[in-house]
């Protein structure tokens, strides 16, 4: 099973901390995604790239004790911390999928979240057409993505920095910020209703320093670089970074602008 060309099981635990925390921006993001998703009594949901699965309880409860959730990330690490957050919701299952390849039926689901992790797939047309056969005819796609590097600065200050020293990687966070091009997959894979919102989904932290150790520890790819470097090569990477990240920041305290899709279809 070839995926993902980066393996997040490394940052897992950051992602951890961020589920335990509860981030005001994150909980924006995934409150319009479970509106959009409109989770019913007796379904089958799958949640795809759930990260660290803060969201399998609710989905628990939301589809009841007919229902069945199947809560899945590709690293092993992740699934890890879905297992533990599902302990005593026996409607949920968990498995290690490529959300690129689905394991399932056709028809098999009614609805699919998948939550910033879409980008990450290399071959999005067959994630998609993939989503689309496992769906019953009607069944919900739900997905957000962040939109492009302008305005996503709590992104671009990091990814430019690291750039600044030699980390150049592939700028997957953003390959689905084209709303059009969001929309040629999702038409191409058959889905014939689809809207798109804009959340607006900033980040507030209380300091440079507190964004550095946040973004910087979370950023997949580009989290396991940093970590990689000498800690004299990751001291100028972060002063870099700050020089970028105080002349872009606004009130209140020290804001970065995020701003992303969520999208529906089916
Ligand atoms: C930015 S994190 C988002 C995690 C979670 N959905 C959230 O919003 O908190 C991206 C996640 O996508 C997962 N991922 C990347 N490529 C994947 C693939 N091909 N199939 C399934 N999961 C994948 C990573 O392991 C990681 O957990």
């Amino acid at each position: 099973m070839q995926a993902t060309s980066f393996d997040w099981s490394p940052v897992a635990e950051a992602w951890n901390e961020v589920a335990g925390r509860g981030m005001p921006n994150k909980g924006r993001l995934d409150g319009a995604a479970l509106r959009l998703l409109e989770p019913q009594g007796g379904e089958t949901i799958a949640e795809l790239a759930a990260g660290a699965g803060e969201l399998g309880p609710t989905l628990s409860e939301a589809v009841g004790a007919g229902g069945r959730v199947v809560v899945s990330d590709f690293a092993a690490a992740m699934v890890d911390l879905i297992r533990t957050r599902a302990e005593g919701h026996p409607n949920i299952e968990v498995r290690r999928i490529d959300a690129g390849e689905l394991p399932f039926g056709d028809d098999e689901l009614d609805g699919i979240l998948c939550r910033m992790g879409y980008m990450f797939v290399g071959d999005k047309g067959r994630a998609f057409s993939e989503a689309r056969r496992s769906l019953r005819p009607g069944g919900r796609l739900v997905f957000t993505a962040w939109q492009g590097p302008a305005e996503n600065l709590w992104a671009t200050c990091l990814g430019m920095a690291a750039m600044q020293h030699g980390i150049v990687l592939e700028p997957e966070l953003f390959s689905l910020a084209d709303r059009s091009l969001i929309e040629t997959h999702l038409a191409r894979a058959g889905f014939t209703d689809v809207a798109l919102e804009e959340v607006d989904a900033p980040f507030e932290f209380e300091s440079f320093d507190e964004y550095w150790n946040h973004v910087s520890r979370l950023a997949g790819p580009i989290a396991v670089a940093i970590a990689g470097r000498t800690p004299e090569e990751r001291d100028a990477i972060r002063e870099t970074c700050r020089g970028l990240a105080e002349a872009n920041a606004r009130a209140p305290r020290f804001t970065l602008s995020g701003r992303a899709w969520a999208v529906r279809a089916s």
